[in-house]
């Protein structure tokens, strides 16, 4: 049921309005974003659908296909629900018009959750473009993925970088969108024509706000602390020997090394170089293991499965400790390449393929 036909139903009413937002994988560049560093992101075909109906009092009620019916204020506390995203979007929307009041809502979404896929970058996106459409305010791309991210530090607890709500305001499906964390500047690069992107759900599920997200966080700030510099967007390589936390040297090993990375791979991909691309996919997802650890045995054992089965490229996507593999396969090996892995990886179940022409 698509959000308009959730609300029909719910609230017997048509909604005023609708808005939705892609989610994610990302193709490359993990963690750089809140180190101010580079990524390359490309949308799935699915997306998060949000209805709703303007209310006269300061009531919030709402409809979730996946999560259920609530009721609460515009102004209640966090409680840890999809209302939250929901009271924030209403916070930040009022500051700019403050005429808006409560909402009925009706959100469904085909973006499975918990899967390192964007689905909450996604509700947010969607949310501020929705409320953004009924009080007429011209908002760029920017500024919603801003205010996105905002809700996720604020109403969330997730303090996130900006990637995900950037490529949910900006997705173009078939394109990845080289995008540079510290001035937001993008560039939209088709993605491979005679190459496409499968996703693996590896089996196992994160919950991104559960500590280890802000510890590595955390553990970069700590790097260019000693390094003296704003930001591991501006460390080198050469500079690692100035650390001596062994855990902190690697995990500035790898932003460092990933930034270059991703520079190199969004080349590769103008260039529709495939096999250097997918050798740097391999790269990530080993610096991934080793030095940021952010992997688990389930996404390592997908990605040994997809090189054994002649995959160009393979890595973890996403914040990590569990989710998806996003897996570098020819056009004309996409079923077979599904067919071995997920018969070698009994937990693991496909959940899209992105290519140029045709997203599943
Ligand atoms: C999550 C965050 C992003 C980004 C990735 C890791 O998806 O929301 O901001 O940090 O993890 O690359």
């Amino acid at each position: 049921m698509n959000s308009v036909e959730l609300f029909q139903s719910y609230f017997k009413k048509l909604p005023s309005d609708s808005a939705s937002a892609h989610g994610r994988i990302n193709l490359i560049g993990e963690h750089t974003d809140y180190n101010d560093g580079f990524v390359l992101p490309s949308p799935i075909s699915q997306t998060i659908e949000v209805s709703i109906g303007t209310r006269d009092d300061t009531e919030i009620v709402g409809i979730s296909s996946e999560f259920g019916e609530l009721t609460s204020k515009t102004s209640s506390a966090n409680d840890g629900t999809w209302f939250d995203f929901v009271r924030g979007a209403i916070y930040f929307i009022q500051k700019l018009s403050p005429s808006l009041k409560g909402i009925d809502i009706a959100v469904s979404s085909s973006i499975p959750s918990g899967s390192g896929l964007s689905s909450s970058a996604a509700l947010g996106i969607a949310l501020l473009r929705v409320l953004t459409k009924i009080q007429n305010l011209p908002l760029s791309s920017q500024e919603l993925a801003i205010m996105g991210q905002q809700i996720e530090h604020q109403f969330v607890g997730t303090q996130c970088g900006v990637m995900d709500q950037m490529s949910a305001a900006t997705a173009r499906i078939g394109e990845a969108i080289f995008l540079d964390c510290e001035n937001l500047q993008i560039k939209s690069i088709p993605i491979f024509s005679s190459h496409s992107f499968i996703t693996i759900h590896s089996g196992s599920n994160r919950k991104l706000s559960e500590g280890k997200y802000n510890e590595r966080k955390n553990e970069s700030l700590i790097a260019s602390n000693i390094l003296k510099i704003p930001s591991l967007r501006y460390a080198s390589i050469d500079q690692l020997n100035k650390i001596q936390n062994p855990i902190i040297q690697k995990r500035a090993k790898h932003i460092i090394s990933e930034n270059d990375r991703v520079i190199k791979a969004a080349t590769y991909l103008e260039k529709n170089d495939a096999k250097n691309f997918g050798e740097l996919m391999f790269l990530s997802h080993q610096s991934m293991k080793d030095d940021y650890e952010i992997s688990s045995d389930e996404l390592n054992q997908v990605v040994e499965s997809a090189k054994k089965n002649g995959a160009l490229g393979a890595r973890l996507t996403g914040a990590g400790f569990g989710g998806c593999v996003v897996i570098l396969s020819h056009n004309d090996e996409i079923d077979s390449m599904k067919k071995s892995i997920l018969s070698e990886c009994p937990q693991a179940y496909w959940v899209t393929t992105i290519s140029r022409e045709l997203n599943s």
